[in-house]
């Protein structure tokens, strides 16, 4: 960290694990962002000061060139989408519209909030006096380097100010050619997409309502070709789970200093945030990650934060067994009784009874809202079956779905009025229920207290199954109120129950943010227990998240979303990198089939300080068949893999395959873990290191040369356990 002392024309350089963040804020512009990228070393207060240096404006262009502000407008001639849209709109009697382009100047020199080797954050504030607006703009570069940016506008002027976009915008480099962002529909979600850096806008604009199925998750712009382990890139994620936006944009001028700019915010609906004077409107959280060695560098930044955060789970994650596909809305007693037995045989931890235990829901036409146990099914309560499964030593998990309502429920009938948006077409029979309204909220807290306090939950599996694309509080557009109080909701209930666990899930994976992980524990990750679905599914998903926050289950042999079956052994593995489960009706399983579990539990629980707490990596394989994942200890000396064949390759046998992330400075003990069961290999010849004992070889032979991998069939897959053997001398 380089201070740039109060008043002084120094830029600020900010450092933290091998990042760079180089601000100019010299009263009275905004932040302007010279550098953002790998780490430049101890730089003089002379050698930041050149930074500034600009190249030759264009013919035709403006007379000047500079880097642009995090707050882009046309104030600074730039022609793409501006950092702020607002209005104040004209009297009634017609006059115009004021305050159309405000002109934000800084107030006072950067105030630097925290510094030190491991990054620091900055605060700057800016006005319009004419306009009637105060900006903040602070960012911050955590121990991990991942770039935190919030903007805040205030009306302070004497009369309402509407604010129609705020979002923060990053310069990109030339080297930033090839943009990747993820796409997706229910049981298909994160399928990534990618395409060049062209002219124009690549805008991933949001209006479910909920951060989607499609949701991109991250944007990324990089060098030619990036991968998982190669080329330079840089990510935004958007920490929301209302409507949202991630944006590249690139013009023929260029963006100031650079080419092309990232960014985000969220996505407001006219009149959606009109403040009164003296309110202030606060974007959510936009994060910005950089990495000099592809995709895998961005999570390992983000898995690092997103663990060092106060709500990560810090105890070991439950192996879950979750009622959904074992009984659907049939709930009865002894059912479910013998499903729990069956599990706590087999080592499950935590049992989460799901949807179709309150009053009225039979099916899923109904009863959303009507958030007391149905009688006619549980004559007492839920207790009979809670107090069998802690008797059994396992949590207890429920799944709600706080933020909805069916029409035909008692609390539809008793408050109509509590219906976001009344008479708005239905999505699964369902409306979103008006947590803005407080008698709505305090309805909804006050059950989901007391559902929790009389059974002591240990979880809550809370889903969310309709984009809201209408929501209307007050007769105005309320996402963002209604997001705004569905966070609210989760505070309030965790401040009465600290120790509860909560999930988000959404129709499967249509809510994983770190807007609602800020109050949640883990995510789902998808309604499909399609190990060769969830195999990329998770691979993206780790993008954002660790292992550990991801719920990956065992599913039946025959998956219920998409008919394929698989093997045991490969649904197995797929299911062990991740928080795992078990999704099937397990009481009907072969004693072959609970012996398997049984071991592959064993595995997991063994397996679970390293997958928990490690770097995941992931290959660039050139065979579009097979996929390689891993997780490595921080240290180096442990790691696991999972190799997994998805579909038929043209060549005889897949060659050797490096295994990325190991320490080219140690030797590794290989084993592969047949805990779970053994693949079906293709050919008769296999490798000699398939053996249980394995083979030890050096980390420059792993991660070079590499593994000779043995042809697998098709939906079958491999998992390979390193144990640090000796150091090489
Ligand atoms: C959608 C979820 O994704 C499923 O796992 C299940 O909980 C159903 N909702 C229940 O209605």
């Amino acid at each position: 960290m380089t201070d740039a002392m109060p008043g002084t024309a120094v830029p600020v350089h900010l450092r933290a694990a091998g990042v760079s963040l180089v601000v100019d804020a010299v009263p009275p512009g905004l932040p302007r962002v010279l550098h953002w990228g790998r780490d430049l070393g101890d730089l003089t207060a002379e050698s930041l000061v050149a930074f500034r240096d600009a190249s030759t404006p264009a013919s035709f262009s403006v007379d000047h060139t500079q880097a642009l502000s995090v707050l882009p407008t046309g104030r600074e001639c730039w022609p793409g989408t501006p950092g702020l849209v607002g209005q104040r709109p004209g009297p009634a009697d017609g006059g115009s519209c004021r305050a159309p382009f405000p002109d934000l100047r800084s107030t006072g020199p950067v105030e630097l909030l925290t510094t030190g080797p491991d990054g620091g954050g900055l605060r700057v504030s800016a006005t319009d006096p004419e306009a009637g607006l105060a900006l903040t703009v602070e960012l911050s570069l955590d121990p991990f380097g991942v770039l935190r940016t919030v903007l805040s506008i205030t009306n302070t002027g004497d009369d309402p100010y509407e604010v129609d976009a705020l979002r923060v915008l990053l310069p990109l480099p030339p080297s930033a050619v090839e943009v990747l962002d993820l796409t997706g529909v229910w049981c298909h979600e994160r399928s990534p997409q990618r395409s060049p850096l062209v002219h124009g806008t690549h805008l991933r604009a949001n209006r479910r309502g909920r951060t989607g199925h499609d949701a991109t998750l991250l944007l990324t712009a990089g060098s030619t070709g990036f991968g998982f382990r190669t080329g330079e890139v840089r990510s935004v994620h958007v920490a929301w789970s209302g409507n949202h936006e991630h944006l590249v944009e690139r013009f023929p001028e260029g963006a100031g200093l650079d080419t092309a700019v990232i960014g985000g915010g969220e996505v407001l609906a006219p009149g959606e945030v009109v403040l009164a004077p003296g309110e202030t409107y606060r974007t959510p959280e936009v994060f910005f990650v950089w990495s000099g060695d592809g995709l895998d560098g961005v999570s390992r930044r983000l898995h690092r934060h997103v663990r060092a955060r106060a709500v990560h789970p810090r105890s070991a994650r439950p192996l879950v067994l979750n009622t959904w596909e074992a009984v659907y809305f049939d709930h009865d007693l002894e059912r479910l009784r013998t499903l729990a037995d069956v599990a706590a045989a087999v080592g499950v931890e935590r049992f989460v009874l799901d949807d179709g235990w309150f009053r009225h829901r039979r099916d899923d036409s109904a009863g959303l809202g009507d958030w007391y146990v149905d009688e006619t099914v549980w004559p007492e309560g839920l207790h009979p079956l809670v107090d069998h499964v802690r008797g059994l030593g396992l949590q207890m998990g429920l799944w709600v779905e706080p933020e909805m309502v069916n029409p035909d429920s008692d609390l539809a009938r008793a408050h109509p009025d509590w219906l976001l948006t009344p008479g708005a077409p239905l999505a699964r029979s369902q409306q979103g229920l008006d947590l803005a309204n407080p008698e709505a909220y305090g309805y909804v807290l006050d059950r989901l207290d007391a559902l929790v306090g009389e059974y002591s939950l240990d979880y809550l599996k809370w889903d969310h199954n309709r984009d809201l694309h209408v929501p209307v509080h007050a007769g105005r557009p309320g996402l963002h109120a209604q997001t705004v109080a569905a966070y609210r909701l989760l505070d309030d209930l965790l401040a009465r129950h600290p120790a509860l666990e909560i999930e988000s899930c959404s129709s499967g994976g249509a809510r994983i943010d770190l807007g609602i992980l800020a109050r949640t524990h883990r995510i789902w990750a998808s309604d499909t227990n399609d190990a060769v679905e969830r195999q990329s599914i998770q691979r993206m998903t780790w993008l954002l998240l660790p292992p550990e926050l991801v719920g990956s289950h065992i599913g039946p042999a025959r998956a219920h979303t998409t008919g394929r079956t698989a093997d045991l052994p490969f649904r197995a593995v797929t299911a062990l990198f991740g928080h795992a489960g078990i999704e099937w009706d397990i009481a009907g399983c072969t004693e072959d089939e609970l012996a398997v579990l049984a071991c592959w539990i064993r595995l997991y629980k063994e397996l679970r300080p390293l997958l928990h707490t490690g770097d995941v990596v992931r290959a660039d394989l050139a065979d579009p068949g097979a996929l390689l994942h891993g997780v490595v200890s921080a240290d180096g000396t442990e790691a696991v893999f999972g190799y997994a064949r998805l579909a038929p390759t043209t060549d005889s046998y897949p060659g050797r395959v490096r295994l990325p992330g190991l320490d080219p400075a140690r030797s590794y003990r290989i084993r592969p873990r047949y805990d779970a069961g053994r693949p079906e290999l293709f050919g008769r010849a296999a490798p000699p290191w398939l053996r249980e004992e394995g083979v030890v070889l050096p980390g420059t032979v792993l991660t070079e040369a590499g593994l000779p991998m043995p042809g697998l069939r098709p939906s079958s897959a491999l998992l390979l356990h390193l144990t640090a053997a000796c150091p090489v001398v």
